[in-house]
């Protein structure tokens, strides 16, 4: 709704007040007294003390001081944009979510990132790329959290503060923002060889982007999709871009980021300033959702696991069209929060222990970052749907609640409101049936497998792309100061495929290491490969 009144200044007022900054006429102090002078501090005399007493200077230096909040513990450096998501009508029989019915236009906002630099880190590094969006249905926001890489380093969340911690600067030199000259990097992922299939990914052209109008996304885990009879499905998100997927060669990233380290966040917006609007087409794939929650013998709930598109074709459920960017950085791709347990009805999750630590970590991390339990409040992060939750208080409440009696039933906010049962909207957890079993914390035995996916991944590059891959491992691994970590990444090569650990052994000059492991009998993904894509 917008403003009620307009007052002097050009400022909305009244309750429901946006504030728009430096609208008015003449500048004020933040409480809308107008100033005179906002260049000079009052002072005993022109050459005299600058005088405590002197509200202005204070306000706005104090205000300067504070404009900083902490970046994102990862995924700091963004770029975002607006835009709009039309369903296709095609998945009605296997999801309820009304934002997926035909022709249902749902507003939406988009935030790319980079994971491990800093916010002011260059774009075009060699990196994983987050594609979160945040869809503002009639039913309540859902959040598609997800990567351009559709597998994950670890395969239980506990361990995300582990591999962050290896991912991030060296804590002595902070050096380096990215994976080059990385021991920590190197040594956590050759020792966790769950890490082999993103890291190979990572290593492939995947990992250097052209723009991110070029890039899939990907949910990466297993979701569970509720149909209007309460029917389950298993199912992975996919985003297709109509430009194609492309990337930088390893040449072009590293001028790149030295000419135009704003390279991707710059071609965004100007696309779409010039109304070359980028577009994707959501997809999902399908799987019965069986007790094993397996597929062609693939683990659903490990998050190291693809399902090859040959096995399950993604089947496209509607598009998504970005075409404004946002007006303001901080206000809009700064403060907007993203969490995977924001859901709607129709898509609930599954039990990837992945999954199950983020659903705890986003909400906890964003109350630190934004500054308390509020941020739901900011304008970018606001439900489109009505919003009654009985939630009161805290740092930067900016609601004006009605009533006495935020609590349910009660007798003097005029009784109980309606609430919606499962027949009427609301969102009901699916009653899947979790098995008698021990606590345990060790991982199922079909998380065992870390290496014949990677396989299939290697099997499935042309040769160029497979050009690329042996000489991102030489050139990164090259750049590790401890032989020890070279001599382990080329052990884990071999178990991927003795012709890519033959091939960067040569780079780096060292003996190739024979494989530990059987080597898979995989059948090559054509899919995988960005030829043709
Ligand atoms: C941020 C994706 C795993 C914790 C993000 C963002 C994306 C993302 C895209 C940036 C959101 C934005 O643009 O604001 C993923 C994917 C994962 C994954 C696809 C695995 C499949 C995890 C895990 C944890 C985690 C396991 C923790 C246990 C975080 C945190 C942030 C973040 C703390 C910062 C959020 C904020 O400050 O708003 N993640 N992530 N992520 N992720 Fe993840």
């Amino acid at each position: 709704t917008g403003p009620e009144t307009v007052g002097p200044t050009g400022q909305p007022t009244g309750a429901d007040r946006a504030w728009v900054a430096q609208s008015g006429a003449y500048l004020t102090t933040a409480q809308g007294a107008r100033l005179y002078d906002t260049d000079h501090s009052l002072k005993a005399g022109a050459r005299g003390p600058v005088l405590l007493q002197d509200h202005h200077p204070r306000e706005k230096i104090t205000h300067f001081d504070h404009e900083r909040i902490p970046e994102r513990v990862v995924h700091a450096r963004g770029a975002a944009a607006h835009g709009v998501f039309r369903g296709y009508g095609t998945a009605a029989g296997v999801c309820r979510a009304a934002f997926l019915g035909k022709d249902v236009e749902t507003p939406v906002f988009v935030r790319f990132s980079t994971v491990l630099g800093s916010r002011g880190s260059a774009d075009a590094v060699r990196d994983t790329r987050g594609f979160a969006t945040k869809f503002y249905t009639s039913e309540g926001t859902f959040d598609l959290v997800g990567n351009n890489i559709p597998v994950f380093f670890i395969q239980d969340a506990v361990k995300f503060p582990d591999v962050i911690h290896a991912g991030k600067p060296h804590p002595d030199r902070e050096i380096p923002q990215a994976q080059s000259a990385h021991d920590t990097f190197w040594d956590f992922v050759t020792l966790h060889t769950e890490a082999t299939h993103h890291t190979l990914w990572n290593m492939s052209d995947r990992g250097v982007p052209r723009s991110y109008r070029m890039m899939e996304g990907f949910g990466v885990h297993t979701f569970r999709l509720v149909d209007a009879e309460g029917g389950t499905t298993l199912a992975k998100f996919h985003w297709k871009p109509r430009l194609g997927v492309h990337s930088l060669v390893w040449e072009e990233a590293q001028i790149v980021n030295g000419v135009d380290p704003d390279f991707h966040r710059r071609d965004l917006a100007d696309a779409i300033e010039a109304g070359a609007y980028p577009q994707w087409e959501l997809g999902i794939q399908t799987f019965p959702d069986i007790p094993e929650q397996t597929f062609e013998g693939i683990d659903l709930l490990d998050p190291t696991n693809i399902v090859p598109e040959e096995l399950a074709p993604v089947q496209p459920v509607g598009l998504l069209t970005l075409d404004a960017n946002p007006s303001n950085f901080f206000a809009e791709t700064e403060q907007v929060a993203f969490h995977p347990g924001h859901l709607v009805p129709g898509i609930d999750i599954t039990d990837d222990p992945l999954l199950g630590g983020r659903l705890f970590s986003y909400l906890d991390t964003q109350i630190t970052r934004l500054g308390g339990p509020n941020f739901a409040q900011l304008p970018i992060n606001r439900p489109h749907a009505p919003v009654n939750d009985m939630f009161r208080d805290g740092m930067h409440q900016t609601a004006v609640h009605r009533g006495v009696a935020p609590y349910r039933p009660n007798s003097l906010d005029g009784g109980c409101p309606f609430l919606a049962g499962a027949d009427t909207g609301a969102y009901v957890e699916t009653p899947v049936r979790v098995p008698a079993a021990a606590k345990v914390r060790e991982a199922p035995e079909t998380f065992a497998d870390h290496f014949s996916q990677p396989r299939r991944f290697w099997l499935s590059m042309s040769p160029v792309e497979r050009e690329h891959i042996v000489g991102a491992y030489t050139f990164e691994l090259g750049k590790c100061y401890e032989q020890a970590i070279k001599e382990r990444g080329l052990r884990v090569l071999a178990n991927i495929d003795p012709e890519l650990c033959r091939r960067v052994a040569e780079g780096l000059g060292l003996p190739a290491p024979e494989p530990t492991v059987p080597l898979a009998d995989v059948t090559p993904s054509p899919a995988l490969s960005q030829v043709g894509r």
